[in-house]
């Protein structure tokens, strides 16, 4: 079994892509190394490629403010990225960006070893579940990836963009944590 100091160690030096060229940090992950459950967002933004840290900006404020409606935090989840280097402006990360950095992610759930996984938005659910994973029908309902129960949540940053979709958000955060309950 690999450690998590050899993982952190070789993934901070990557190149794999060409977003490690722009990059102020690499964003690694953040949270409990052994948690039941792992939160995989699209890629760092702003905030988080000069902090290091995923999910520090606006849109993590509102992952804090959604995870704490079901009695989670920090310091009992684990949250990454599909891609740990920042896009320019924000943008989508490429095919060959995710595909050179997903091995990565798929290193962290073997450690992390979770019991349920929940993608953030569009693009991370993409990733794993199908590339015609259509999130506005598809939003919290099960899929079995790498034999765990996932599910896809709106981003927070659609959530932020249009406050129409929380009360369906707040539906799909109460069937995670019931599948919670089941799985612990
Ligand atoms: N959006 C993401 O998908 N990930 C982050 O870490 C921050 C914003």
């Amino acid at each position: 079994m690999e450690s998590w100091n050899d993982l952190k160690t070789e993934c901070a030096a990557c190149r794999r892509c060409d977003l490690a060229a722009t990059r102020t940090n690499l964003v690694f992950g953040v949270g409990n190394e052994s948690a039941d459950v792992i939160f995989i967002g699209e890629g760092p933004g702003e905030q988080e490629d000069l902090q290091g840290e995923p999910f520090v900006g606006p849109a993590g404020k509102l992952l804090d403010t959604m995870m704490e409606i079901i009695g989670l935090d920090r310091t009992k989840v684990y949250i990454t990225n599909i891609v740990k280097c920042r896009p320019p402006r924000n943008r989508d990360p490429l095919p060959d960006e995710q595909e050179a950095c997903i091995g990565w992610l798929r290193r962290q759930i073997d450690l992390v070893d979770p019991r349920i996984i929940v993608f953030l938005g569009r693009i991370a659910a993409m990733a794993f579940i199908g590339s015609d994973f259509r999130i506005t029908r598809q939003h919290g309902q099960w899929f079995e990836v790498l034999g765990r129960p996932a599910m896809a949540l709106y981003h927070p940053s659609a959530l932020l963009r249009d406050p129409s979709k929380r009360p369906e958000t707040f539906v799909d955060l109460k069937l995670l944590q019931q599948e919670i309950q089941k799985q612990t």
